[in-house]
This record gives C-alpha cells, structure tokens and sequence, in this order.
C-alpha cells in the first residue's frame, strides 16, 4: 500500500507499508492510498514500482544493486498476464534477475517443511487477499487450488454485520481489532463485550457501540467454512499415497491469518485431520524466499 501526492500527474510517493495503512479513509486533499495488490494479485502496476523502488532504497540506500537478483512470491495459480506485470514492475523498480515463487511453496519452506523428500505435506497459506491450499512433495506442488477469501474479506463481513444488523459503519482498521480480539477470547471469554467506535446510521454521528462478542460467531464461521471446502476439495482430489502422508503429517497453517477464528478446530473436526498453526506463521512466506534466494 502507498499514499502519494499528485497521483493523476506526476505522483509523489509519501508513505508505504504500514505508515500509508494508518493513512487509508483518512486523506485529504490531493491525496490518494493505492495498493499495489488486491485479492493476492497484482492490480496497479505503478504503484507496484513505487513500492518496490521504495522497499530497494530502504534496504540498499543509494548502493547500485549491480548482479543482485531478487525473488518474489506469487500466488500459485497466478495466471502469465499476473506473473509478466509482476515482473514488469520488478524490472522498472530496478531489480536485476527476478524469479518469481509460489507463495505456498516458499511458506512450506519457511515453515520448515520436509518439501523436498518423498512426502505429501498439506500447506495452507492464509494471507490477506487469498488463501491458498495447496499439497507439495519432491520439492514441487502435486496440487493446489486457493479461493480470493482472506483476512480482508472477514473484515469486510465483520464490517458488513454491523453496518445492516446494527446500523452501525466501522473502518477496516476497527473491523480488524474486532476480528483479533475474538480470537483471543474465544477460547476464554466471547460474553466479553466490545466496544467499537464508529458512526451511528441512526443518529449519523460518531458513535460508541457495545456488542458482545459472541454475536460474531455466524460471521466467523462462514469466513472459516469457505477456506473449509477448499481444503476439503483438495483433499479429495489428492493421489491416495499423498493422503497417507498428510494423514500421518496433518495440515499446516502458515500466513498472518493463520490464527484466524474458528479455522484450526474446523480443519481438525471436518476432515479428522491434526492441525498445525506453523511458528511465526506470518513470516513463513519471507522466511522461505530467503531461502530460495540463498540457495
Ligand atoms: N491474530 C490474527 N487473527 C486473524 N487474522 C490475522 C491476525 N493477525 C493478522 N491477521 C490477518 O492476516 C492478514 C495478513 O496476512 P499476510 O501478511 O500473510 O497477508 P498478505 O501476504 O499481505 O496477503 P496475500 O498473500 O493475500 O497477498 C491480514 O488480513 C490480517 O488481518
Ligand atoms: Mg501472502
């Protein structure tokens, strides 16, 4: 995500990552927030380049990157058009030899996964914009499918929930506490009730509203049931070696939306299968191209 001055002319960037995430609902003037990806694919090329131009100058300052090769996560079943704009961008932000790495491959190897034995491990990737399943053995991917559902999306129906039951409008920002204080509570304390700030649709003014959080079960559980029947898709879908394999080995959960509600005990009570959230599951992606870059 980028804020940028004079976007329609000759833009300005002003802030990225999570410094234009504060910014988003709240621009003035001749301000735009832009995101470079949205669902998990790339949709804005240009300020794709900015990020990637800002993200080369933080961490090389000023040095010429002359040889340096880079490697970037794609979703699994990027389509060519997504991975030649991908690398289009990569390229006018002025990295040298790009390769481009499915996401659910770099998180099995950022998870710390035997990938490259002749074993069938089942990786679930939970990001923002996708969740990706996918089954990987002799360092490759024997199967994969993902659905455009993802962090985002629960926001947007914990959102939604509120705004046509409730009358009442919240930001993605207060959308996204609400979703993570559920899921420390769940297992605790979910007649604990939450106060949201927001704007009343009755009144039309700014507004605190309390709401226990149980009454967030239905929304949770449609979001975790969605990534449910792919997983379950794919299982059933898997060659009956890999299955024993995964069936001895469980399924892994890696990506910042790893520990979202409900999803590990759905897993486990749809499908009999152990669920694993991976440690530091947000960072496994990284973890994992690093790697490939290094190796
Ligand atoms: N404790 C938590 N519980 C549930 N969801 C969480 C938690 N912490 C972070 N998230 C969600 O994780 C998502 C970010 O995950 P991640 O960084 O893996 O996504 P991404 O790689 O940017 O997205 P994508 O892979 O779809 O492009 C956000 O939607 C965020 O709300
Ligand atoms: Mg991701």
């Amino acid at each position: 995500m980028c804020c940028f001055e004079n976007f329609d002319r000759v833009p300005r960037l002003l802030a990225a990552g999570t410094a234009a995430q504060a910014m988003v609902g709240r621009t003035s003037g001749g301000l735009a927030v832009r995101r470079a990806l949205s669902r998990g694919v790339l949709q804005d090329i240009d300020t794709a380049t900015h990020l990637l131009r800002y993200a080369v100058n933080r961490a090389f300052g000023r040095k010429r990157m002359v040889g340096s090769g880079a490697v970037i996560g794609v979703p699994a079943d990027a389509t060519s058009a997504e991975r030649g704009a991908l690398s289009t961008a990569a390229r006018d932000a002025g990295l040298g030899a790009v390769r481009l790495v499915s996401e659910p491959f770099a998180a099995a190897v950022g998870a710390g996964l035997p990938v490259f034995q002749a074993s069938g491990t089942m990786i679930v990737e939970c990001g923002a914009g996708t969740t990706e399943v996918a089954v990987l053995s002799l360092g490759g991917i024997c199967l994969t499918r993902s659905v455009r559902v993802g962090g985002v999306a629960l926001n947007q129906a914990i959102a939604d929930h509120l705004r046509f039951r409730h009358k009442f409008l919240i930001g993605e920002h207060v959308a996204d506490q609400i979703k993570q204080e559920y899921g420390k509570r769940r297992n605790t304390g979910l007649e604990a009730v939450a106060e949201i700030k927001g704007r009343s649709l009755v009144s039309m003014a700014p507004a605190l509203f309390r709401i226990p959080l149980v009454e967030f079960d239905g929304v949770m559980e449609k979001h975790a049931g969605q990534i449910v029947d792919v997983v379950r898709t794919v299982l059933n879908m898997t060659p009956p070696e890999l299955s024993e394999d995964i069936h001895a080995h469980g399924v892994v959960l890696t990506g910042g939306g790893a520990a979202t509600p409900c999803l590990k005990d759905m897993i486990e009570a749809e499908t009999g299968l152990p669920v694993i959230i991976a440690e530091y599951s947000e960072r496994c992606v990284a973890r994992g191209l690093q790697h490939v870059l290094l190796n």
